[in-house]
């Protein structure tokens, strides 16, 4: 007789997690108290985000009831909408929830920072996009400003900047993140196009998808000139990819699912849009090299930016089955890529001197008077840390930068691993 195996508690624990979406329950009574915070919210550096953007936003106040809910001192309906428009940490104000709170019920995930269409592709060193939200507040940027990311990676600051409005111009060397950016960004825009191609994508393409001898690529190319759809469903291909490199996940089911769930988020984006009825911003992402900008000078708003952590990531290693997938020279591609060109002692030489030349550039682009954000940690490479965060300080600062904000961004992570962050607040002062 067939005996069952009984499941092993680790294996519970996982089943039970991956059958919860998370979502906060939208049905509780919440406090009548004028501003709340978001229950995600636990880290320091968080409320001191949450304090400066208020002070950003003119409001005075007073933190209660245990540091989870302020007191306003000058209300106003103003300052109320203001807050409930474009706050970053509050969940509700005088009772009503903020605009950032629906936003982040559209979560197709289970982590709680990968709402709408944030989660798509596993990209390794995304910035926490609340984080972001805040910081572009804290900043000062409005409607129709243009903020600038030379470092723009899986394009969390695209995503953040359009739903306040603002307009986003970002850069990055590796073109799977400017794919990333793209999708996260213009896929509202096709949603007909790509739901009227999927069931031809499916059945055409399906029995010999992942067939070394099938061009995918090529195969959707042939079906639609738009470049958006053909992003869109470029990624669907690169999540099935991702999955089966990492996970050695099933290629067919992961993209079916993967699929569906792009789809699904996509629809959150424009059901939030409509509902909240948000005024988006215009978004461009280009491949480009942050040592050599293409913008003029004194033509940006702000910047807010995380450059490569010194060494501490081989960034074309950690995406080279995507890369090859998509066809590049992963070998070819290394001699651009910050942080990941030489060997030994040289490896941090050669970072110090590109990452300089991209500060130059920051320095450059940047309207005086104006900021640029930098979060960035020090690395480890050696044996030995490497003091990226004192080397940023130092070398603003000689470009004519002046450092307004230090903020020590620790927290623990998965398995209790601590990571240690600054971000770092300068300003173009002369
Ligand atoms: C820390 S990540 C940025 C992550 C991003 N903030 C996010 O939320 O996903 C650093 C990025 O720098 C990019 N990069 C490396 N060298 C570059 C260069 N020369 N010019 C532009 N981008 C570069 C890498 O491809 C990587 O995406």
């Amino acid at each position: 007789m067939e005996t069952k195996r009984l499941k092993t508690k680790g294996e519970t624990m996982i089943e039970r997690a991956e059958s919860q979406f998370w979502a906060y329950n939208t049905n509780n009574k919440y406090s009548q108290q004028d501003l709340v915070l978001l229950d995600n919210v636990q880290f320091i550096y968080e409320l001191s985000l949450a304090e400066l953007e208020l002070k950003t936003f003119g409001i005075d106040f007073q933190v209660t009831n245990g540091l989870r809910e302020f007191k306003l001192l000058n209300k106003s309906n103003e300052l109320n909408k203001l807050l409930k428009r474009r706050g970053a940490y509050y969940k509700t104000i005088e009772g009503e929830f903020t605009d950032y709170f629906h936003i982040i019920q559209k979560n197709q995930t289970r982590s709680v920072n990968q709402y709408l269409t944030h989660w798509i592709y596993p990209y390794k060193g995304k910035f926490h996009p609340q984080m972001i939200r805040a910081l572009l507040n804290i900043i000062g940027l409005k409607k129709g400003d243009i903020v600038f990311e030379p470092f723009s990676g899986s394009g969390t600051a695209a995503l953040e900047a359009q739903l306040l409005g603002i307009d986003f111009v970002g850069i990055d060397i590796s073109p799977l993140c400017v794919i990333q950016g793209r999708v996260k960004t213009e896929s509202i825009y096709v949603l007909d196009e790509i739901l009227k191609l999927k069931d031809e994508v499916i059945t055409k393409f399906m029995p010999n998808l992942f067939s070394t001898e099938t061009n995918y690529y090529r195969l959707i190319k042939g079906i639609t000139s738009d470049k958006r759809v053909i992003n869109f469903y470029n990624m669907a291909r690169l999540l099935a990819v991702s999955d089966n490199s990492r996970r050695k996940r099933d290629f067919r089911t992961s993209f079916i699912k993967n699929l569906n769930l792009m789809i699904a988020s996509v629809k959150d984006f424009i059901e939030t849009k409509e509902r909240l009825n948000l005024k988006l911003g215009n978004v461009k992402i280009e491949n480009g090299d942050s040592r050599d900008v293409k913008l003029s000078n004194n033509s940006v708003d702000g910047i807010i930016t995380s450059p490569p952590y010194s060494i501490a990531l081989d960034y074309v290693q950690n995406d080279a089955h995507s890369l090859k997938d998509l066809g590049f020279d992963v070998s070819r591609m290394r001699k651009d890529f910050i942080g990941v060109r030489g060997t030994g002692r040289s490896r941090v030489e050669l970072y110090n001197a590109d990452i300089e030349k991209s500060y130059s550039e920051m320095y450059r682009v940047l309207k005086p008077n104006k900021y640029a954000v930098i979060v960035i940690g020090n690395a480890t490479y050696q044996g030995k840390e490497v003091k990226t965060a004192e080397f940023t300080i130092k070398y603003m600062e000689s470009l004519g930068f002046k450092l307004i904000k230090n903020i020590n961004k620790i927290i623990f992570g998965l398995y209790n691993v601590m990571k240690k962050e600054n971000i770092l607040i300068f300003k173009k002062e002369k």
